[in-house]
């Protein structure tokens, strides 16, 4: 049990459970009577911080679980000169009072718990000046602690493969990447003290091989413009690292079941939580699928009516095989981390009922339009996926709600799709 009170001197007393599973957001179960207000709901954690943290209400007196599930008091206090402290300290609870379950309570062990738990956000320009009546929300993944969507999946893989004892204590991460799942494997081993080595392919920003080597890891560029199964490919560079290293553990993202499993188990239910009954139609990129299948497949099996939507870059197979099941002859584009030249297991085509093949003209104007006009910066899929987004909410009335998922964050891409000389060397801007 604890106090709510809200300005405007509204007092509310609030009766929840906070489950502490960081990774996974939980909402949280509460009950307001007030003489303004009563329910019974469910109130996401998001929601809880951001109020709190706008000192819409405070805190006072809670009931948590410890991480073993056994059920203690604690004080939460909110320190409300400093407007954001948020302190809580155990209360003594006699014949208890061991430390060490006090001390996990209030904070992540470490920073690879910090991930997930990312709210939408209404976009309120581009869907009307596009001709859209629908309402459109961005779900913005960048927010996540290395800036991209892959921290769910690759930390979701490790863990697993931590449990299973494929990877062993000390041992090295070796993964093939477009530098977003690198940058979350890199996280994971400086965190944990892995060694990471990781294979991206030439055409990647300057931006994604720094970050992986500034947590410590060894980055091998490879060329873009080869098959898939050249030796020299990012792909089988990577494979034959794996091979070569002793006690290596190949994360696979394009083959291991875990990716999709990894959205199915949060950022599906994540946003089903957040959203549930209350939208229409889910967009994302697809570059190994996991992102769009594994949601898809948790939003589907809750709403079947739930329409389900990729975005693929031109130069791309899989817009063409979501069309007729043909595979087309690939060519090299810009736009980073999405569309693909092969195809894999990671991608579940049962769950995806539109594809629009965007050019990455369109994503990297529409990128930067995002951030120019809605002050979200956000990266070219992001773009790829909102020009998909407003072309296919022509198509539904208002009153409907599309929510898109925004992968990376656009500080990747500074010299790139945000600089000037680039989109005009590149024949984008004129
Ligand atoms: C920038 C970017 N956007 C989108 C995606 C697509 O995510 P998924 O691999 O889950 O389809 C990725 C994946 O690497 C990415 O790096």
């Amino acid at each position: 049990m604890f106090f709510l009170s809200r300005r405007q001197g509204k007092k509310a007393e609030v009766e929840r459970r906070l489950d502490r599973s960081p990774a996974i957001a939980k909402p949280l179960d509460f009950q307001v009577t007030d003489s303004t207000m009563k329910g019974y709901g469910k109130l996401p954690q998001h929601i809880v911080r951001n109020a709190l943290w706008n000192n819409l209400l405070w805190l006072r007196d809670d009931t948590v679980s410890s991480p073993c599930g056994a059920p203690f008091q604690a004080t939460i206090k909110i320190d409300q000169t400093a407007n954001r402290e948020i302190t809580m300290e155990k209360k003594q609870e006699s014949g208890a009072g061991n430390p060490q379950e006090t001390s996990e309570e209030y904070y992540f062990d470490d920073i690879t718990q910090a991930i997930g738990d990312i709210p939408l956000i209404k976009l309120r320009r581009l869907p009307e000046e596009y001709g859209v009546k629908a309402t459109v929300l961005v779900k913005p993944e960048f927010m996540n602690p290395t800036g991209s969507v892959k921290d769910r999946m690759a930390i979701y893989v490790l863990r697993q493969a931590v449990k299973s004892g494929e990877l062993k204590p000390g041992g090295t991460i070796v993964e093939a990447t477009s530098g977003n799942t690198g940058a979350a494997v890199a996280m994971f081993a400086a965190a944990n003290g892995y060694k990471a080595i990781l294979t991206i392919p030439d055409k990647m920003s300057r931006e994604k091989v720094d970050t992986m080597r500034a947590f410590g890891a060894e980055v091998h560029i490879c060329p873009t413009a080869v098959p898939p199964e050249s030796p020299d490919s990012y792909y089988e560079t990577g494979k034959r690292i794996h091979r070569e290293t002793k006690d290596s553990y190949w994360v696979g993202q394009y083959f291991n079941q875990n990716n999709i499993e990894s959205h199915y188990r949060t950022t599906g239910p994540e946003l089903w939580e957040q959203a549930g009954g209350r939208f229409h139609c889910l967009v994302g990129g697809i570059g190994t699928g996991g992102t769009v299948s594994g949601m898809g497949k948790f939003l589907k099996e809750k709403d079947p009516s739930i329409e389900i939507v990729a975005a693929d870059p031109e130069g791309s197979i899989y817009y063409q095989y979501h069309k007729d099941k043909t595979i087309i002859e690939p060519h090299t584009y810009y736009v980073e981390g999405i569309g693909e030249d092969l195809l894999c297991p990671s991608i579940d085509f049962s769950v995806i009922d539109k594809c629009y093949q965007i050019s990455d003209k369109e994503s990297f104007l529409m990128g930067r339009e995002l951030t120019g006009k809605e002050g979200i910066l956000a990266g070219g899929s992001s773009g790829t996926a909102v020009a998909a987004a407003l072309r296919h909410g022509k198509t539904l009335d208002e009153g409907k709600v599309i929510v898109v998922v925004l992968p990376d964050s656009g500080l990747k891409y500074i010299s790139k799709m945000f600089n000037d000389d680039w989109m005009r060397e590149k024949d984008f801007l004129e």
